[in-house]
């Protein structure tokens, strides 16, 4: 759009000749994916990598900015009526005109499945700003390790692919862990590029065959692990068992994402929890407030449920609350928090 049509859109006088609907409700009368300001996009490809997974390719309308590296958005998709917003990493290059983002499955989660099973070519969706800083540099290191497991494999794309599309590739190991070679997304993708590519060497690990990570097999795919800036990325059972090892040999800095909730003991609430707008009251003993509200009958927003995109933020009118990633207790009032990442650890009335 041209930044003199979009000027006149976003005046009030435009404001007020679309009351009581909006600009974007006209323009998506022309085309859905048209907006003032806000980043749509519509899906080019669908493919599916593997039987529980899907790659999507988006073109976004001009409001998208490019991404850096590794970064992740908030992807919006209107199922019966209701908009769901999921977190999901970019693992295409960032300067490419288009985006790439893959699903995996998710237990009973309404959106991955869908998304895996019945999403098409043709399918608006709406995106938010790229954010994360998982890849803080500037540059690439001499020497890098780029180590995975599972999903945790799409930023690593995003990294790879970058520093390939800059002619920019550095000495890497990319280290993969899944659990057979069927569930492997980017296994075709990596390999060609493993076969262009003289200083990217590529080491899978199935674990079905070859166990979960060990010092051994680090030691053996990587000695030279001193040397290089090391990239990780996995559920949370993988992230623990590898930053021990990698504590014990390198310091050199470890960039770390993590797409899983990395909640340790502090699972439990206590207290009750009271739901203000609704009038509904509930025992804080079980789970994060995010999940007792949806016990509840409640459905507050959410994307990532793991405290990365603020979506399910709330506030708290009053009430004691643990963080739980940190562990620490507040007390607090008139307070936004996110509810994906705190328990009652007390009373608390929730404005919801
Ligand atoms: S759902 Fe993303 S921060 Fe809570």
């Amino acid at each position: 759009m041209k930044p003199i049509i979009r000027k006149a859109l976003k005046s009030s006088l435009a404001e007020s000749l679309a009351t009581p609907l909006s600009v974007d409700h006209y323009l998506g009368l022309i085309d859905s994916k048209l907006s003032v300001d806000e980043p749509r996009g519509r899906i080019a490809e669908a493919t599916r990598q593997t039987p529980d997974s899907v790659t999507l390719t988006i073109e976004p309308n001009d409001n998208w900015t490019r991404p850096a590296p590794g970064q992740h958005i908030l992807f919006g998709i209107d199922l019966d009526g209701v908009r769901h917003r999921r977190c999901f990493s970019i693992a295409g290059a960032p300067d490419e005109n288009s985006l790439e983002i893959t699903v995996k499955r998710n237990g009973d989660g309404a959106v991955s499945n869908f998304l895996v099973d019945n999403v098409e070519p043709g399918q608006l969706v709406y995106l938010t700003h790229a954010e994360g800083e998982f890849y803080p540099n500037a540059s690439p290191p001499a020497r890098a390790l780029l180590l995975s497991a599972g999903s945790g494999i799409t930023p690593m794309m995003s990294i790879l692919r970058a520093w390939i599309a800059a002619d920019e590739l550095p000495d890497v190991v990319f280290m993969h862990y899944a659990r057979t070679s069927a569930d492997m997304i980017y296994e075709d993708a990596l390999d060609r590029l493993a076969d262009e590519q003289p200083s990217l060497e590529l080491v899978k690990r199935f674990t079905s065959a070859d166990g979960r990570i060990s010092a051994d097999t680090l030691d053996a795919a990587v000695p030279d692990l001193d040397e290089r800036m090391t990239w990780l990325c996995g559920p949370a059972g993988f992230m623990d068992s590898v930053q021990p090892l990698l504590d014990a040999r390198t310091t050199k800095p470890v960039f770390r994402e993590q797409f899983e909730s990395s909640r340790r003991e502090a699972a439990h609430g206590e207290g009750e929890v009271h739901f203000v707008q609704s009038d509904v009251a509930a025992s804080g003993d079980d789970g994060s407030l995010l999940e007792i509200a949806e016990q509840a009958g409640l459905n507050p927003p959410y994307g990532c449920r793991m405290g990365i995109c603020h979506s399910c933020k709330c506030r708290v009118t009053e009430g004691t609350v643990r963080n739980l990633r940190s562990n620490e207790v507040q007390d607090i009032r008139d307070t936004d928090i996110q509810l994906c990442i705190h328990a009652a650890a007390g009373d608390v009335a929730i404005e919801l």
